[in-house]
């Protein structure tokens, strides 16, 4: 599905002397792969050029080497192919959540009732359509998740890059969105590249993860995640699992 091959990208940054520039290289010649219908996470140290990967992939920024490939035709620096989410939610306060979910289709140029009509149908499915006509500042954070979630999935391109969408959710909450997103996941078939800090959540929903260096970014490794679906929490404590964490914890961190 996505093939991207060896990936730089450098920012200008101002140096301390006024009218000098200085290059940063922030990603170092990347490559990775994501399989249709396959779930593949990023991690890496804080700063390293995740976001920025994305930003790549997504044709918001374009890289000075490399190449990224959809179903076989590059695709490098083009805008409209995937579906994004931000890091952060971004939902607009003076929308309501329905209108919120329809901002991209309607952006790309599709009427405002087919695009509620289609939004409205999700938010039912995603137990959200008694929010439908409530503004963002009235959901819990989890719910300000799945609406941005179902934005992205309007969107409805076959690639969706999720950047940590569950950063900012306690212990709890960020359980039972994983239960969530592996339930739509399955049922619509999705091919997913998602980001994280968190060890155990990478382990507990992907196939496979690539470790990402500190800047610049290179690949560490890329770890198979074998364990059985459906996954459930008790797989937390299973020699296995801890097995890959101490694996991808010493990638990490040596
Ligand atoms: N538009 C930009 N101009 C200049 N520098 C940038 C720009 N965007 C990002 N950077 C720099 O690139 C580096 C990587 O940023 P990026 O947001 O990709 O990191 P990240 O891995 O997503 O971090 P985090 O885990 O904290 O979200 C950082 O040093 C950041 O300051
Ligand atoms: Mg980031």
């Amino acid at each position: 599905m996505l093939k991207i091959i060896n990936l730089s990208k450098t920012y200008q940054t101002k140096a301390e002397k006024k009218g000098l520039f200085r290059q940063t290289l922030v990603l170092d010649q990347i490559s990775l792969q994501v399989k249709e219908g396959e779930f593949v996470s990023i991690v890496g140290p804080s700063g390293c050029g995740k976001s920025t990967l994305f930003n790549l992939i997504s044709g918001l920024e374009k890289p000075e080497q490399g190449q990224i490939l959809l179903k076989g035709r590059e695709i490098t620096g083009e805008k409209g192919h995937v579906s994004y989410m931000l890091q952060k939610d971004l939902l607009l306060p003076w929308r309501t959540v329905l209108d919120n979910c329809i901002l991209g289709m309607e952006l790309q140029g599709h009427s405002r009732k087919e695009c509620r009509q289609k939004a409205q149908a999700l938010l039912d499915e995603f137990a959200l359509s008694a929010y439908s006509r409530s503004y963002p500042q009235a959901l819990s954070g989890g719910m300000r998740q799945r609406v941005a979630f179902l934005r992205t999935m309007l969107a409805n391109k076959e690639l969706l890059l999720l950047d940590e969408p569950f950063g900012s959710l306690d212990a709890y909450t960020k359980s039972e969105m994983h239960e969530w997103l592996m339930s739509v996941w399955s049922k619509y078939r999705a091919t997913i590249l998602f980001i994280t800090h968190d060890i155990e959540e990478a382990l507990f929903l992907s196939d496979r993860i690539y470790v990402l260096s500190a800047q610049p970014a290179q690949v560490k490794i890329s770890l198979e995640v074998n364990l059985p679906r459906p996954r459930s929490r008790k797989m937390l404590v299973r020699e296995e699992f801890n097995e890959l964490k101490k694996q991808l914890l010493q990638a990490l961190f040596e």
